[in-house]
């Protein structure tokens, strides 16, 4: 397609959740130009689904050095200390500036933020909104602060690629907007700082809690760009998602860890508690925990889900509560209040990412990743519940920082090409989709091992050889002047971050925190306590 329009700014950034829209606010409130880029409307990625909420240190005789030692541990060994020290140190204070944005959360009768509980968390510490619909609420305040400062935002927008000028620093993004008028068809946002934050890749998988938006464009586009991009064999499974049967595909409602953080039970068919004597938290231990339960649970029974009963909080606490939940199973037909809830693992959160430092800095000048688009070590091998919108925050306010120090760096504007690129990259047929997830399903899913992820390397490398010429929408066969569909796009995203996840769980040999993998039961701390860093196709140390 022929390069169309290009606009400048100081920063652009990608992705419109926790992490986007404050790193946003932050740069625009400093005078920087700044434009907002998303693939779809404004609230469509994964903080508008969050449910249970946010977690910091804000108790009554809470500390943030309790909340590092819960993070240290659900992160099995890989988490970097420093990153997750300012996570939890700074966790407090971003969360009342998001309150300051105009975000109301929930409070108790004195006034003070009212605080829950969830896996692997030591003490009430999870702050929520609208009972169970914290992450509506946190875009709703973002996103009304976004338009009331006027900030300028392109929806509809997929992006394609970085631009770097000659010196291999980051010049811009290549997009393809669809119906937006003067800024139309395939274009450019020209900038010296891109900021990623796209959210996540849970649509690698059949069954998965991210909406469809979720492709992990910002990673392939960090792949391609050359960056670093670590801890892929990282994908965190939640384990009570609502069962809509084995064959059911897409985006599946999640019922929070909130409910178990209240006082639900895991219990098999026949009403018994499994989680007792497994752990001292039991149902509250760490997700990953949890998750291998309900799967040892289902195999030894025979059976394709487990159930989550909270009949004993009654119908006052289910409305009141868990508003949001209450109605999603009664959608499909399950009454949480006289009966338990059929819940299974699914795909829900990309603990790894584009690798950065604790100021959001990938290893492109100019190129930053924020939230679950990042790596940034908070997380390590297994992210501890409600730690994500968190660092969406606090990170976000870092890379801000950053950016604004550096000032609106001058362009150079006779190194950078002066509208998009040409895109380069084999399209895959949109309809491969749903092939990965299923590839992607069978062979490095909840539990893996090296024949499963062997055959599913083989199968995707077979798909891959199916892509063709950029100009098509769909591979072999389509005009090749076509402008390359959205779904194309995903499909070629999905692709390469499903390679890389799954080489880098085929080369990790041991079972830590979400990677399981069955024929390697044990951790092996001597051999694998080490990120697994991959650079353009090439696994470095
Ligand atoms: C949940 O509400 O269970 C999700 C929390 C999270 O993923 O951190």
């Amino acid at each position: 397609p022929a390069p169309g329009w290009a606009i400048d700014a100081d920063v652009v950034v990608v992705g419109s959740g926790v992490a986007g829209l404050t790193t946003a606010l932050r740069c625009a409130a400093a005078g920087l130009a700044t434009v907002v880029v998303t693939k779809a409307r404004l609230d469509d990625g994964s903080t508008r689904w969050a449910q249970g909420g946010i977690a910091a240190a804000l108790g009554e005789g809470d500390t943030p050095e309790q909340h590092l030692d819960d993070t240290l541990v659900a992160g099995a060994g890989l988490c970097d200390e420093t990153a997750v020290r300012a996570l939890v140190t700074e966790g407090p204070g971003a969360v009342r500036r998001l309150i300051d944005t105009g975000a109301r959360f929930d409070t108790t009768e004195a006034g003070a933020i009212a605080l829950t509980r969830e896996g692997g968390h030591h003490r009430r510490r999870i702050a929520h909104a609208g009972g169970d619909a914290t992450g509506a609420e946190i875009s709703r305040a973002l996103v009304g602060a976004v338009r009331a400062a006027a900030l300028r935002t392109i929806e509809n927008a997929l992006v394609l690629d970085l631009i770097t000028d000659a010196e291999g620093r980051t010049a811009g993004v290549t997009l393809h907007v669809m119906g937006e008028g003067q800024h139309d068809g395939v274009g450019a946002v020209r900038a010296p700082a891109v900021v990623l934050a796209t959210g996540g890749m849970g649509q690698v998988f059949s069954a998965t809690t991210n909406p469809p938006v979720s492709t992990g464009d910002g990673v392939a586009l960090a792949l391609r760009a050359g960056a670093e991009v670590s801890d892929l064999e990282f994908v965190q499974f939640h384990p009570t998602v609502l069962f809509l049967g084995a064959d059911s595909e897409g985006q599946q409602p999640l019922v929070s860890e909130a409910v178990r953080g209240e006082g639900a039970h895991l219990v098999d068919a026949s009403g018994t508690r499994f989680m007792l004597g497994q752990h001292e938290l039991a149902e509250l231990a760490p997700r990953d925990i949890v998750a291998k339960a309900i799967t040892r649970q289902m195999h030894l029974t025979g059976t394709e889900h487990m159930y989550l009963d909270a009949r004993h909080f009654g119908a006052g606490m289910w409305e009141r509560r868990f508003p949001t939940i209450l109605a999603a199973c009664r959608t499909h037909g399950i009454d949480p209040v006289t009966e338990p809830i059929p819940v299974a693992p699914a795909a829900h959160y990309a603990s790894g990412g584009v690798r950065t430092d604790l100021r959001g800095r990938t290893t492109v000048p100019g190129l930053y990743a924020c939230g679950e688009t990042a790596c940034t070590g908070v997380h390590g091998a297994n992210r501890l519940a409600s730690n994500s919108l968190l660092e969406g925050l606090v990170f976000a306010e870092r890379i801000a920082a950053d950016i604004v120090a550096a000032g609106p760096r001058e362009r150079t504007s006779d190194t950078v090409p002066e509208g998009p690129e040409p895109v380069t990259v084999p399209l895959l047929a949109a309809e491969s989709r749903t092939e990965i997830q299923r590839i992607m399903t069978r062979g490095a899913g909840v539990i893996r091992s090296a024949d499963s992820l062997a055959v599913a390397a083989e199968r995707l490398e077979a798909l891959g050889s199916t892509a063709g010429d950029p100009g098509t929408d769909s591979g072999e066969g389509a005009a090749k002047d076509a402008v390359p569909g959205v779904e194309a796009w995903e499909a070629t995203n999905l692709l390469l971050v499903s390679r890389v996840l799954v080489a880098a769980a085929r080369e990790r040999e041991e079972t830590r925190g979400c990677h399981w993998r069955e024929d390697r039961p044990d951790r092996d701390d001597t051999a694998w306590r080490r990120h697994l860093v991959v650079r353009t196709g090439r696994d470095r140390q």
